[in-house]
């Protein structure tokens, strides 16, 4: 019989509680025993780890579909990689996570996490040392390489479509623009993705430079006197500080368009999760539950061609673009951009969204 833990680590999404619901079946049906680390590392460094074993009780296959991890996912302040590396303590937390997982004494443990968590483990791999390390690829900002689909994006596009939606209808009324500002850090495809299912009048991201002017005369030209401009939280305007959609709105203001801006936030993270997000989660659980069964370890599951496998974290690491981390002071992460081939690209371009100036 294995023991296998399962936590969740970063900013949450849509799709998490269904990982977890789904490995915790998978795994009861093969006689594995199965605990939840709470609030990931946070809680896996203190003595003793905080655990939950689980039951067909605690996580119902009614509230898989919800929001949020039930495991949660870390408080700010506590000692975890980022407060550890700022505070001189890196070492000492290594070594305390490294001795819950022996006094744990699981085979393995599933790590659902984004491309900081997944670049962390695989540059502290010896935490892993004789245990298997599966990781499940979560995020809405679509920017871990090696995968084309990452848990909690399909659920994000939605949320942010439904949002544009409604902002449409009030547009519509009033015969006026809305600069939308997106989450997705340093990567375009929750914007690019959401402005196409909305028929976005115009979609910046940060990978593709956009001209103000281009911009202005693009909105002045359109066949409506309303829409949305979608403008993703990565963007920078040369000269000008403060929310990227205030930065651009400004400028509207300035060319006289009249437009309001408005902010998703989180909402983008919440909402039922889509039934694609749930394929994808089930997917995932049973690519990890046979990573496990097989023996694999410093994995990561990825959707590539239609297929779901598994691919080695060092793979993933070293084919992303490495950057220094921007929270934590010596760290290194793996990074996935909107591609210059992205089809999403030439079909806005097809259809009249300005998407900027360059690829
Ligand atoms: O990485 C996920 C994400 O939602 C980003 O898109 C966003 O910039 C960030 O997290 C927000 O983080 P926080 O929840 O700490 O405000």
């Amino acid at each position: 019989m294995k023991k296998i833990g399962i936590m969740t680590t970063g900013g949450d999404c849509s799709g998490l509680n269904t990982v977890i619901q789904r490995l915790y079946r998978g795994a009861s049906l093969r006689g594995w025993q199965v605990i939840g680390v709470l609030d990931g590392t946070d809680g896996l460094c203190e003595t003793p780890p905080r655990i939950i074993k689980f039951n067909d009780e605690t996580l119902p296959i009614e509230a898989a579909r919800l929001a949020g991890s039930f495991l949660h996912s870390g408080r700010v302040q506590a000692l975890n990689f980022e407060t550890a590396a700022k505070s001189g303590k890196i070492d000492r937390f290594n070594k305390q996570l490294r001795k819950s997982l022996l006094d744990l004494k699981l085979d393995a443990m599933v790590l659902i996490g984004g491309n900081g968590s997944l670049s962390l483990a695989w540059c502290n791999k010896e935490i892993y040392t004789g245990l298997q390390l599966v990781c499940i690829p979560k995020t809405i900002d679509m920017d871990i390489p090696l995968t084309d689909k990452t848990i909690g994006f399909n659920t994000a596009v939605q949320q942010l479509t439904s949002f544009c939606d409604q902002l449409m209808l009030t547009a519509r009324s009033h015969h006026r623009w809305f600069v939308t500002q997106t989450m997705g850090r340093e990567c375009g495809q929750l914007a690019l993705n959401a402005g196409i299912a909305i028929g976005a009048t115009a979609i910046l991201i940060p990978e593709i430079k956009f001209d103000v002017d281009a911009l202005i005369r693009h909105i002045k030209s359109a066949p409506t006197d309303y829409g949305i401009i979608l403008v993703s939280e990565g963007i920078s305007l040369r000269g000008h500080s403060g929310r990227p959609a205030d930065m651009i709105s400004r400028k509207l203001t300035a060319a006289g368009i009249v437009n309001r801006t408005a902010y998703p936030e989180h909402t983008q993270r919440v909402g039922d999760t889509t039934a694609a997000d749930r394929i994808l989660a089930a997917r995932m659980a049973d690519c990890a539950l046979h990573a496990i069964e097989n023996n694999e370890t410093y994995v990561m599951t990825a959707i590539k061609d239609c297929t779901c496998k598994t691919v080695s974290l060092q793979d993933f690491f070293e084919s992303g673009s490495i950057t220094a981390d921007p929270h934590i002071p010596d760290v290194k992460t793996s990074d996935a951009y909107v591609s210059p081939d992205d089809p999403l690209l030439d079909i806005a371009t097809d259809l009249g969204i300005y998407i900027g100036e360059s690829k």
